[in-house]
């Protein structure tokens, strides 16, 4: 059996609102869910084929599914990994305005993740819908939720602001920009790679000095944890992810990533597949790794290709072309991860007081100073 996967599942291409950035166009968010059979087979083929996965439940939206098609989801994860066996865990990916208590609180049973998609104060740049009114329904202490705030141009400057927003309500927030697919591809909610960089460092230079924090900055962490060699340390975008994931779509049919992955790379389906090893062997796939080999061939050069691992496909193809490095996406890693890696080793040589950082990155530190044997630089 292989280790592991991660398995986006889109149970429906449908969405309540339409978002100004979105990767999926009007035309593609149609009505339309993922039948139970497309389920179960999914759900049995990795349960064969890997120890255990990680499924993250997104669309279009994932929420505008009835709850009853998640109970039925945990059911076959209980039948074909068996119940508590620590083999599979469940993240949902929601806009948040279908999200309730009830909802809430089944997640909270079986151990699922929330994860909403939202700007804070700025969340009428992109998204329509009142968000805030349905979270304001939830409470604070248990009903835990994380949130993905992707920043566009008109919040790129506006990232330690929007730091201190969640920093203050307690809340893990992952921040990512806007990337030129789909409707995003020509209306101007990409931010300028250098506002990006410039806000993406001040959000980060607040939270590693920010010794009452108590939420992770992300990627911000994920990055430190990777200079310090951690074995699982970065974002999907930074971790070589072709053969790590897949994404189904509701009629079965898989991609090797969520972001609105062309045609042309299209792996099979589900229902017709023997096994996923099958779908790894498709033209498609073939397809995909061959012109990512040959952007990581031009990276080879690139100082911290070992951190970066070539970044994202999908990201240099809606940039360009997969074959080829250097987009923005290229460049805000590189600026960003240096900033940060460059903090990190200069505490590493100077052995401040630690007490005048950030607790997460006191103790990632700290450890790495008890156990030297892990530093890898
Ligand atoms: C496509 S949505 C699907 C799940 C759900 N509807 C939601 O909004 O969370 C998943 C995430 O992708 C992000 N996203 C959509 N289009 C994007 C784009 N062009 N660039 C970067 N992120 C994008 C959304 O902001 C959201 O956080
Ligand atoms: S980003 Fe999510 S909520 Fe917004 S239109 Fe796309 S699928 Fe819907
Ligand atoms: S930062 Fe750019 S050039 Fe360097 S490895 Fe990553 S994608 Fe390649």
């Amino acid at each position: 059996m292989k280790p592991y996967i991660s398995v986006v599942v889109k149970p429906t291409l449908f969405c309540n609102i339409s978002c100004r950035h979105c990767y999926h166009t009007p035309e593609e968010r149609v009505p339309g869910e993922m039948d139970y059979a497309t389920l179960e087979n999914l759900i049995r083929k990795v349960s064969e084929e890997y120890e255990s996965a990680w499924f993250i439940w997104h669309g279009g939206e994932p929420l505008t599914v009835p709850l009853s098609f998640y109970k039925k989801a945990i059911e076959l994860e209980e039948k074909y990994f068996g119940k508590q066996s620590f083999r599979y865990g469940n993240t949902i990916q929601t806009n948040g305005l279908n999200i309730n208590r009830r909802l809430m609180s089944y997640c909270r049973t079986k151990a699922i993740n929330v994860g909403v998609s939202y700007e804070g104060p700025y969340n009428n740049v992109l998204r329509e819908g009142d968000v805030e009114k349905t979270l304001g329904y939830l409470s604070d202490k248990e009903d835990k939720y994380s949130v993905s705030c992707t920043i566009s141009s008109e919040t790129a400057s506006k990232q330690l602001e929007l730091y201190r927003y969640f920093r203050d309500r307690g809340t893990n927030v992952s921040f990512s920009p806007v990337i030129p697919a789909g409707c995003a591809s020509c209306n101007g909610t990409v931010p300028d790679a250098d506002e990006y960089i410039k806000g993406s460092i001040e959000a980060f230079d607040e939270w590693l000095h920010d010794s009452e924090s108590e939420v992770p900055l992300i990627p911000h962490y994920l990055y430190i944890l990777n200079y310090l060699g951690e074995p699982t340390p970065s974002d999907c975008a930074h971790t070589s992810c072709l053969t790590k994931w897949i994404s189904v779509n509701p009629d079965g049919t898989i991609y090797p990533c969520a972001k609105a992955c062309p045609q042309e790379y299209c792996m099979g389906n589900i229902n017709e597949v023997g096994s996923i090893s099958e779908a790894f062997q498709s033209e498609g796939f073939r397809r995909i790794l061959l012109s990512s080999i040959k952007r990581r061939e031009k990276c080879a050069s690139c100082e911290i290709y070992r951190f970066c691992n070539g970044g994202c496909s999908m990201d240099a193809y809606h940039e360009g072309c997969v074959e080829d490095n250097g987009g923005d996406s290229c460049r805000i890693f590189k600026e960003v991860f240096t900033h940060i890696a460059d903090e990190i080793q200069g505490i590493l040589d100077t052995k401040p007081d630690m007490n005048g950082y950030n607790p997460f990155v006191r103790d990632a530190i700290i450890g790495k100073l008890v156990n030297p044997k892990t530093i890898v630089q």
